[in-house]
């Protein structure tokens, strides 16, 4: 998510720093700062690109400083809510990736013990933690200022009265440590460092480092010291930023775990899941293109079974010219990027007739956040995403839909609170789950490599996993070139049966919920018709591998999350099958990552 850069040494820090910075920039920000210690602190930070700072940065001499590109989590990208962060005396300086949970309450403390605040951010008021434990040094107050904080941190800390000193410290976001000859470095990424050092350490969960010229110490969170090795890696720069992935898709594929936990993080504990909603209304619409549709279409199930309200989904470029009907739903609009020309217009529609509006989106600061209004946005947090096919977003994406239909339960009484909490428990075993479906690539990879050749595939599922079957045909043709369609298993008979044969490949997504018999029940019509058969099903389930050619297995989950290890699965395969076809896997022909044209 946000890019983090920080050096000590003997040269200006400055160019260093934005050098490096700017090897962050694949990663999308919204705005960017540094913080460099000359005779004081000084501060520079603006909305917008690395090269807007530039322009009105004057030559900072000094040797140590820090720099930041936000990706807004808390707080809209504006040059206030841009990183570094100064204390009171302004004096100490920190740069943060993460989200910390319980900022509210730490900063209405901080307010009543005189600590004034200057942005909406949840990291401002780490800086005032550590001015207010800095007696004993930097390092000693990240100790005590990390166990105030709950949430997830990279942080990156200076003060002008150390002078040569960094603090850094990690929980659930990537830093890495470089080593030079007297000087060194800190980054949230490897391509930050490259071009000064090979020489790097990834700092643990639950490890603070301490940084000079000349050393780098690492304690656990009780101060004890730590040794750690140190690695010489070979990589160059684009391999660093694909993170030793060949393709950014499987990178990001990776990424869902932790892309899950970000979704969830504050939420669940705190039993808001997502905006409240004030507007009466008796249905809910979702609106989306392209996978945000499948999301949505997913979605449609999810709050049917969770908050027990009626719910349809419709393509924006669809519903923008339909005929208004009198009903006033609530709608949602899903779009990853915040900016599709269609569902912007959709969410202006909405609007026009009246409806109260949700959007879910992974960009803060969006045309569509600004269009919903900030309030009434429900953020996936899932990082950027670079292969132009959408994976650990679209898990987002579910991950969002799934909060939003549990609020939606607590407002309206659909479920007890015991059931929600129970459900909201189960939400946080995801990245678990997800785990366990990552665990099965070289699986996924085989089955990849004896079905790659065909040009045909049909995705079949029922009920909730009916557009899990969409998205991974989409999946399929997007980035193989293969021709895949999704249907209802239920509606084979009612056409495509036609055109199955012993060269078409049927996908058929059989978990054992109430739709299991019907599904085995499809699966024979296609046995029938001799196309080879890839099941997918529940670890556990004894029975599939009878009916099909093949089964890849996915943990079991409740019926209701199984589009998530499903879909993950479905991405995989899509990405392996297009690895063996030699295809261009991040940027598929005639598509774009966002599609800002109608
Ligand atoms: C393009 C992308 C898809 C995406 C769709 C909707 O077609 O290639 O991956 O699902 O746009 O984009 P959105 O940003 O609105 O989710």
């Amino acid at each position: 998510m946000c890019g983090i850069v920080g050096y000590t040494g003997y040269r200006r820090a400055q160019p260093i720093l934005l050098d490096s910075l700017k090897k962050l920039e694949y990663r999308g920000y919204d705005s960017a700062g540094i913080a460099v210690c000359g005779e004081g602190l000084e501060l520079h930070k603006t909305k917008g690109e690395i090269a807007e700072l530039e322009k009105t940065l004057p030559e900072i001499e000094g040797v140590v400083g820090i720099a930041h590109t936000r990706w807004a989590t808390h707080g809209k990208p504006s040059q206030k809510n841009a990183h570094p962060f100064l204390d009171c005396k302004k004096s100490i300086a920190l740069i943060h990736n993460g989200i910390i949970e319980n900022y509210l309450e730490i900063k209405e403390k901080l307010i009543e013990e005189g600590h004034e605040f200057t942005s909406d951010t949840d990291t401002e008021v780490v800086v005032h933690l550590l001015e207010k434990y800095s007696e004993d040094g930097l390092e000693k107050a990240m100790l005590k200022a990390l166990h105030d904080i709950e949430g997830s941190y990279g942080f990156v800390a200076i003060n002008s009265k150390e002078k040569g000193t960094i603090v850094v410290a990690r929980k659930e976001s990537p830093l890495i440590l470089g080593k030079g000859n007297d000087e060194n470095f800190v980054a949230s990424d490897i391509p930050a460092l490259l071009k000064e050092t090979n020489k790097i350490m990834q700092l643990h969960d639950g490890e603070v480092a301490t940084l000079t010229p000349k050393s780098i110490k690492v304690v656990d969170l009780d101060g004890n010291e730590v040794k750690r090795e140190w690695k010489t890696i070979t990589w160059n720069v684009e391999d660093a930023e694909k993170g030793g992935f060949e393709h950014f898709m499987l990178k990001e594929i990776y990424e869902t775990p932790e892309t899950i936990h970000n979704t969830l993080l504050g939420r669940v504990s705190e039993l808001q899941f997502a905006p409240t909603l004030h507007n009466d209304f008796s249905s809910v619409k979702m609106v989306a293109c392209g996978t945000s549709y499948h999301a949505a279409l997913t979605g449609k199930y999810i709050f049917e079974e969770i908050a027990n309200i009626s719910t349809t989904a419709e393509l924006a470029s669809e519903y923008r010219y339909s005929s208004r009907a009198r009903e006033r739903p609530l709608t949602i609009l899903i779009s990853q990027s915040g900016e599709t020309a269609d569902t912007l217009g959709a969410s202006r529609e909405a609007k026009l007739r009246g409806c109260p509006v949700w959007a879910i989106t992974n960009y803060m600061g969006s045309s569509l956040a600004r269009e919903v209004g900030e309030r009434n946005v429900l953020y996936t947090r899932a990082g950027i995403e670079i292969g132009v096919a959408a994976t650990k977003t679209f898990t987002a994406q579910l991950i969002a839909l799934y909060l939003a239909a549990l609020q939606l339960a607590s407002q309206r009484h659909a479920k007890t609170s015991d059931q929600i909490r129970r459900m909201a428990e189960e939400l946080r075993t995801l990245p678990r789950v997800a785990w366990g479906v990552l665990g099965k690539a070289s699986e996924i990879r085989s089955l990849a490599k004896k079905y790659h050749k065909v040009e045909d595939a049909y995705f079949i599922g029922r009920g909730r996993n009916y557009p899990v079957s969409l998205e991974g045909a989409l999946k399929l043709k997007e980035i193989s070139y293969i021709h895949g369609e999704g249907y209802a298993a239920g509606e084979l008979k009612h056409g495509p049966l036609a055109l199955l044969s012993e060269e078409t490949l049927v996908v058929a997504i059989a978990v054992q919920d109430h739709t299991y018999p019907k599904m085995l029940g499809n699966i024979r019509e296609v046995n029938a018709r001799s196309s080879p058969i890839l099941g997918i099903g529940y670890e556990d389930d004894e029975e599939l591998h009878r009916y099909v050619d093949d089964v890849l297995y996915v943990p079991r989950v409740s019926n209701i999350l199984s589009p998530v290890p499903i879909s993950i699965a479905l991405q995989l395969f899509a990405y392996y099958v297009a690895k063996e076809r030699g295809c261009e896997i991040d940027k598929p022909r005639h598509l774009a990552k966002t599609v800002t044209v109608e």
